[in-house]
């Protein structure tokens, strides 16, 4: 492959190139790793050990996670797991707990490899202690439009930055053994219809933007897997696809297991005889037997079955599955290691998008009183739904980590202010006496296992326990003890789909049979699944037994019952308060101290995996609560918690205004760390962030087909004049001032450039600045985006210092990819060199050629 462990000659004018070290500079490519040669001898004797059916019953997965172990070559079980803002392991609860980081997009807000790498180390060691192989991350997916709803599990707009980032990931996840997983091959940009959508892109477009990040990550971090996306490119499912034969196989020279995304392998023959490696999940899928009888009417050739299992068996050797092997052991990383890692990584990913008289960094002398103000201000929205949530040990949210720091003579006060939502909360764990009692029961009522579980949310794949899966269940129960904190009405509820009888002490309260809407995508039923409930009347100090009786039912379109998954929620949350008397509230707060913060944000039900956004606009009186908070006291700080932008139409009435994405566990002490200057706000945006929706490519496919018709003109590229964005690619304002002096570039278009800048601290703080250099191209025969990405630094520097950053521009951030020839072109002439802070502050420009 062009792994880039050789360095290539440098390319005339004109010819088309493949990548290598020289065009990611700053990145080193890793030395081979034991298990690196696809040619490798022994593999193809181990293969040639098994018969057919042997092989083939490797290529679907042993059950939803799992892969089949095979004692006859020495062939240990190898566990997937999720990913990519954490590792979840096999349980989807509260009892194996992970490690939860800032969501994707916050990851490249750093605009940081080597802290991302270290990261990847981090999840490795996890990944490792709960026995995971395979890292189902990172999702490298371009941000195409912010209605994606899966938008923050992406990195960035940019293809350049997304591919610069997952290197980073890729390499610290493996070089602990661990396999990561770059997805979702390709054009998985959007999750309406996922299943099912045909996206069509140009040629041009689908290699400068969609598939230039899994090039760049192949090249320069070798991952061991690839996932193969739901959705069709071109009119063909992409577990079928040419593109992974032609190009991540062929062209690319990919050596490791593509895997298909959940239930996305739709033939046996189609995709037995192309470029999918391995089925998932299992145990049964479309291969199995019918793929055996395929290739033994020769429909199937068996070689490309042989070299499913030689890539199989070659990652198993890379994570030290097969006898013989052995993984590294990951570095240690103890718990305080750990939280202090995550607590800087969420503040590192933050961007102070506005600070008008430098309101931020609070001085906590200055501070008796600070009023916490917004919906979800107590415990933040840590991470984004979907398959990337996971359940960390504690969480910090804003409030805990406000008080925390200013400790207890400045009075913190806190409202909710206004309903984001109007959905009813699951039980709080906080308010059960004892754990709850789930027993399952088989048809003829005998119980097939019992458990107690500390979690109002309850969700199983597959699996239920040793022997029991989600099939064998008939009817489950589950029985709670609980104890509100206050006097009042409560709504008392579910949430999941099938029939549902919810008693509170013997009393049926509901008796129904909650459905999904019609087309649905399935993980819908888990992330955001529809809700009864019934209003009651609780006495704090009194406990009541709550019980809930469930018979699960398969969620259509996702799998068959060997794999069928159960969600269900046991809501119970206070009767929502109008929002006119909690603004009321919260608005003399804010009138009555010496600053306010208003956390706002999106919830569960708009940003997740499974459904896009139909709007941008924050959820419910966001917008009119930072209005009216502004006007009580112009000392106001607006926090936005969101994995993607959302319109702030208010942004240029409020002095602060940070960025805070879905930050992960750590968020109240990060939040804190920065309001108070403890640290700084490190982030620069990945993305733009829009002043309106207008013009952003839409998400909702037409008869089945999803036209990227906007090109290459994504995000910024549509160009920061034609569409002026709200905050700009690249802008982040940190707590430092940092000078740039006069430009030099060095080398040549056709084998790479340095461009040099020297970068002088003016402020009184020390920081992190990221040199951003953009090309743009006046004289051309190309269709070219105003300007683009080639190149970028983070410096640090101190009070008085220079420090002279030096960004390496590859030959290939200046290639165009030529349709008509099929190849990577470098177009004759000269190019301009924009070196500054962001986008926006980017110079005039330096010629070179
Ligand atoms: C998601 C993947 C994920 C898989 C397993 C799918 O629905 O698209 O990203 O890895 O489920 O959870």
């Amino acid at each position: 492959m062009s792994d880039g462990s050789a360095p290539e000659a440098p390319q005339a004018h004109g010819t088309s190139t493949r990548l290598g070290p020289e065009d990611a500079p700053g990145i080193t490519v890793p030395d081979p790793q034991p298990g690196d040669l696809a040619e490798d001898p022994d593999l193809d004797e181990l293969v040639d050990r098994l018969d057919l059916r042997q092989q083939v019953r490797l290529l679907t997965g042993a059950d939803f996670w799992a892969l089949h172990p095979e004692p006859a070559v020495g062939l240990r079980r190898m566990v997937t797991s999720d990913g990519p803002a954490g590792v979840r392991g096999e349980a989807w609860d509260e009892r194996d707990p992970s490690a939860s980081t800032p969501s994707p997009t916050a990851l490249a807000a750093t605009w940081d490899p080597a802290r991302i790498e270290r990261l990847g180390r981090l999840l490795a060691a996890e990944a490792r202690a709960k026995g995971v192989d395979v890292l189902l991350a990172p999702t490298i997916n371009l941000h195409r439009t912010p209605f994606g709803g899966r938008h923050f599990e992406c990195l960035s707009e940019d293809p350049l930055l997304t591919a610069v980032i997952a290197t980073a990931y890729v390499r610290g996840v493996q070089s602990q053994g661990v396999a990561a997983t770059v997805k979702h091959f390709v054009a998985n940009d959007s999750e309406t219809d996922r299943f099912s959508v045909d996206v069509r892109a140009d040629p041009r477009t689908l290699r400068e933007l969609y598939l230039a990040p899994f090039e760049h990550v192949l090249a320069h971090a070798r991952p061991w897997a690839v996932m193969a996306a739901y959705n069709s490119v071109d009119g063909t499912t992409m577990t079928e696809s040419p593109l992974l034969v032609d190009v991540l196989k062929g062209e690319w020279g990919f050596d490791g297991v593509v895997v298909s995304d959940w239930f996305a392998t739709r033939s046996t023959e189609a995709a037995g005889a192309g470029g999918l490696d391995l089925a998932m999940p299992g145990p049964r899928g479309p291969w199995g037997d019918a793929l055996v009888e395929a290739v033994e009417a020769g429909r199937v050739d068996a070689a490309a079955v042989r070299d499913k299992v030689h890539r199989l068996l070659l990652l198993a050797q890379r994570v030290g599955a097969l006898e013989g092997t052995f993984a590294p052991v990951p570095e240690p990383w103890p718990a305080d290691r750990v939280a202090g890692e995550l607590r800087s990584a969420a503040a590192a990913g933050f961007v102070l998008a506005r600070n008008e008289g430098d309101l931020l960094p609070l001085r906590r002398e200055d501070l008796s009183r600070v009023a916490l103000i917004g919906p979800d201000s107590a415990t933040g929205r840590l991470m984004g739904g979907g398959s990337a949530t996971v359940f960390p040990a504690y969480t910090v949210g804003p409030l805990e980590g406000l008080r925390r720091v200013l400790g207890a003579d400045v009075e913190v006060s806190h409202h909710v202010a206004v309903n984001s939502t109007d959905r009813t909360a699951p039980l709080p764990v906080e308010w059960l006496r004892g754990g709850a009692e789930v027993r399952f029961l088989a048809a003829d009522g005998t119980e097939l296992h019992r458990e107690t579980r500390h979690a109002g949310s309850l969700m199983y794949l597959g699996t239920i326990a040793d022997g029991v899966t989600v099939s064998d269940v008939a009817s489950v129960s589950l029985t709670a003890r609980v104890e509100v904190p206050v006097d009042g009405r409560y709504d008392v509820g579910v949430a999941g789909v099938g029939p549902f009888v919810l008693t509170v002490d013997g009393r049926t309260v509901l008796d129904s049979v909650v459905r999904l809407p019609e087309g649905a995508d399935p993980i819908e039923g888990m992330m955001r699944p529809p809700m009864q409930v019934a209003e009651v009347e609780l006495r704090a100090g009194t406990t009541v037994e709550l019980g809930l009786r469930h018979e699960p039912v398969s969620a259509d379109g996702f799998g068959d019952v060997d794999t069928a998954t159960m969600t269900f929620k046991l809501l119970l949350a206070p009767v929502q308060v109008p929002d006119e008397d909690l603004l009321e509230q919260a608005v003399a707060a804010a009138a009555a101290a010496d600053v306010a913060v208003v956390v706002v944000g999106t919830t569960a039900e708009v940003e997740s995996e499974g459904f896009d956004r139909e709007t941008l606009a924050l959820p419910g009186r966001q917008d009119d609560l930072v209005r009216r908070v502004v006007a009580a006291n112009p000392r106001t700080v607006v926090v936005v918690n969101s994995g993607a932008p959302v319109l702030l139409p208010w942004a240029d009435e409020v002095p602060a205004v940070l960025l805070t994405w879905f930050p992960g566990q750590e968020f109240g002490n990060a939040l804190s760390d920065v309001l108070l200057g403890a640290r700084e706000p490190g982030g620069r945006l990945p993305v733009s962030w829009p002043a309106s929706a207008d013009g952003l490519p839409s998400t909702r496919p037409v008869d089945g087909v999803l036209d990227y018709a906007e090109g290459l003109r994504i995000g910024y590229r549509r160009g920061e004049d034609a569409a002026p964005p709200l905050f700009g690619f690249g802008h982040g304002l940190g707590y430092s001032s940092v000078e740039l002096g006069e430009v030099s570039v060095t080398g040549e278009a056709a084998s790479g450039l340095a461009v040099s800048v020297p970068v002088t601290c003016t402020g009184r703080r020390s920081g992190r600045h990221v040199v951003q250099v953009y090309a743009s191209r006046a004289d051309t025969a190309v269709d070219r985006v105003p300007r683009w990405l080639v190149g970028f630094v983070p410096v640090d520097v101190t009070p008085g210092q220079t420090v002279t950053a030096t960004v390496p521009v590859a030959r290939r951030a200046l290639e165009h990819w030529d349709v008509s020839t099929g190849s990577w072109q470098l177009e004759p002439g000269a190019f301009r060199l924009h070196v500054g802070l962001s986008l926006a502050a980017a110079d005039a420009g330096t010629e070179v050629g």
